[in-house]
């Protein structure tokens, strides 16, 4: 008997490179770097490139609101409400709780969670839109960040929510996880350490150390791990502009 591992290419040029199979359906994946690194775009432009290739996708929005998602995919030319419309993207709001917005105002393409804290209903919040957007072995969910959801309970059902997700989305139904991780936050240092083992894939975010010693901030990224796939180890350097990420090679 031969199991079909299925793989994809993400479309993200830079990143198809290093992974030159592709990325295994079935993976959850963390993309780790400290602020301002880029990984806000990066999960963006994973998720355009999705959509563009006809998949559904969701976003689950903790660090910011569904409104300012749409706003910055504007800003590379992406307008995400083409893919609202046709029912492949919807958001799960778990940032507005804080500004308890008028019911009434809430786009149909978004879940309005009014306890985040509730963390096991976000799972079947979750597991309830991929049903509806019918998603299995294809499309993907992205969170950005996982940080801020291990910070709305206490870190073991944290932890444990993100396990269940895990499980459910990724090894169950094959749809491929993807979720942020602000590194350098000394409360969560522990818990991404252990997130680290957790997920199947990490992609690691930072600022050229040598360039940074000289007083310049160029945008690195590499594949640490990635179950499942051959990767290339070593570090790339990339820059955003209004087109996306590409690639650059810093002069020295
Ligand atoms: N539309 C754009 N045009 C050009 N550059 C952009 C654009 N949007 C973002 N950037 C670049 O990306 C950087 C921020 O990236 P991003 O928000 O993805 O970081 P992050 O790692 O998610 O940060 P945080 O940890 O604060 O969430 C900006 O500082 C800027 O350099
Ligand atoms: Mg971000």
């Amino acid at each position: 008997m031969s199991i079909k591992f299925e793989r994809f290419k993400t479309g993200l040029a830079i990143l198809d490179e290093v992974l030159p199979n592709g990325i295994p359906r079935n993976n959850m994946i963390m993309i780790l770097g400290e602020g301002g690194t880029g990984k806000s775009v990066f999960m963006l432009q994973l998720m355009y490139y999705r959509l563009l290739a006809g998949e559904p996708c969701i976003f689950m929005c903790l660090d910011d609101t569904p409104l300012s998602i749409l706003q910055s995919a504007e800003g590379f030319n992406w307008n995400l409400l083409d893919y609202t419309s046709k029912g492949l993207l919807r958001f799960i709001d778990c940032y507005s709780f804080r500004m308890s917005p008028d019911k009434a105002s809430i786009p149909e393409y978004t879940i309005y969670v009014e306890n985040p804290r509730e963390l096991y209903l976000l799972v079947d919040i979750l597991n309830g839109l991929m049903d509806r957007l019918g998603m299995r072995g294809r499309g993907a969910v992205f969170i950005d960040s996982l940080t801020e959801l291990m910070s709305l309970s206490e870190s073991a059902v944290a932890l444990e929510v993100v396990k269940i997700i895990r499980a459910e989305c990724a090894k169950e139904r094959g749809v491929t996880v993807f979720g942020t991780f602000h590194f350098g936050v000394k409360p969560y240092d522990d818990l991404e350490q252990i997130l680290e083992y957790v997920v199947d894939g990490i992609i690691d975010l930072r600022y050229d150390p040598q360039y940074m010693q000289q007083g310049f901030l160029v945008k690195q990224f590499r594949v640490r791990k990635m179950k499942g796939a051959p990767h290339h180890t070593g570090w790339v350097s990339f820059n955003v502009d209004s087109t996306g990420i590409f690639k650059v090679s810093p002069k020295t």
